[in-house]
């Protein structure tokens, strides 16, 4: 760096923001300096489009190894047999979702997926991404007094739009899918059944949510959130549909795989099968649910009532406010939030909500005492409208004891 003062000068300050923040994204996490320094390595120096033993460049029997390493790690982290077909290329959890639709349907069909509104993503068909642009979408929605998911509803649905796929998983839904409702129902209209488990794929490998692999066609999953590592995605699929997905992934969409990230994803998916893994998992869903309780107690109210993951959502109508406010002045006091769709919200720019996760808090040390502090806090922040400064500072001393 240097050659490149201005970059140091950024990349120090962006530093020091993580560092002296209390980061509630429940998409990030802080990646360990093991994934750093693979990321960075001489890895990202290679072309290899193509698979293992079939690729387009000279010199990757190196490269070989690594994404079979990869792809076998995959497998074993979510005890997979020879049924399961593993692609490790994808460049992130959007084109992993692009690429099962790309194989799998013709442009024109009709998929199933859950609204934004309601905790879905929007490669799960919204408008205004490919997934809603280049198919028929529908979605689901949650039950209008519990905000829970109403299976026999989306059975109602499916059984009357005849969907190809019916996508399930979440961004923003604080409560277990039941991935085998989800399969029955896609078995029953004949549909394929994605399960994306972004969001939950670190829970689901320490076994403290339901595994979607005997109810799945195909899984997506990206290795930068509770997983820890770096950013990318694996998409497992059934055997009879390995070829379609792998030459969606490339050509289809893709060019030459980022082998430093594959590399990545390979130690990620070996650290996420230690027992530490397990205990980290554990301790993220505890902080999760203290978290909850202490917001209400705070006084806020939470979209059904708390959580049984990672994250959770406070619908902030009750109090006159909108995410963009709270999120604001949170930022300004030093915790990192972001506004979010609550069941119901018609826009997403300007939603009611605000979301909430402890991945990031948890890597850093954080235990359940330190989310009832952290619930104070909010409450001071949002309700009642503190000088954030002096928030900020109280934060950025607390946050000594917790270094990067
Ligand atoms: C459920 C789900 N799927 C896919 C994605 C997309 O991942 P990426 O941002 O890596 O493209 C996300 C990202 O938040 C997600 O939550």
């Amino acid at each position: 760096m240097k050659h490149d003062k201005e970059l140091e000068k950024l990349i120090a300050a962006e530093k020091y923001r993580q560092a002296t923040t209390i980061d509630l994204i429940p998409s990030e996490n802080l990646a360990p300096l093991a994934v750093r320094e693979i990321v960075s390595s001489v890895l990202m120096n290679k072309y290899s489009e193509g698979y293992p033993g079939r690729r387009y460049y000279p010199g990757n029997a190196i490269i070989d190894q690594i994404e079979l390493l990869a792809q076998n790690r995959a497998k074993k982290l979510f005890k997979l047999r020879g049924a399961w077909h593993v692609n490790v290329q994808p460049y992130s959890g959007s084109p992993a979702n692009m690429a099962v639709y790309l194989g799998l349907l013709n442009f024109g069909d009709t998929i199933l997926g859950m609204q934004l509104s309601a905790g879905g993503h929007l490669t799960h068909g919204h408008k205004v991404n490919f997934s809603g642009m280049a198919y028929k979408s529908v979605s689901y929605g949650v039950d209008s007094k519990t905000d829970l998911l109403d299976y026999n509803e989306i059975l109602k649905i499916a059984r009357r739009v005849k969907p190809k796929i019916i996508i399930s998983g979440l961004t923003a839904y604080p409560r277990t899918i039941d991935f085998k409702k989800f399969g029955e129902i896609a078995a029953d209209v004949r549909a394929l059944h994605l399960a994306d488990i972004s969001h939950i794929a670190g829970l689901v490998a320490a076994g403290l949510h339901v595994s979607p692999f005997p109810y799945a066609d195909v899984v997506t999953m990206t290795t930068h959130k509770i997983l820890r590592g770096p950013r990318g995605a694996v998409i497992f699929a059934k055997s009879n549909l390995a070829e379609k997905i792998n030459r969606a992934v490339f050509p289809g969409i893709q060019g030459g795989p980022h082998d430093n990230t594959t590399a990545a994803i390979a130690y990620t998916l070996k650290a996420a099968a230690e027992p530490r893994y397990k205990v980290y998992a554990k301790k993220v869903v505890a902080n999760a649910n203290v978290l909850a309780h202490a917001l209400k107690k705070e006084g806020f109210s939470l979209v059904t009532g708390g959580t049984d993951n990672h994250l959770l959502l406070i619908d902030l109508s009750p109090l006159g406010m909108t995410g963009k406010d709270a999120e604001t002045r949170l930022e300004k006091s030093s915790i990192i939030a972001n506004r979010n769709t609550v069941p119901g919200d018609e826009k997403a720019f300007n939603p009611s909500g605000i979301r909430m996760g402890t991945p990031a808090v948890t890597t850093r040390g954080m235990g359940v005492r330190d989310m009832r502090q952290v619930a104070e806090w909010i409450r001071r922040a949002v309700i009642d409208k503190e000088n954030p400064a002096s928030i900020s500072r109280e934060i950025k001393s607390f946050l000594k004891k917790f270094p990067v």
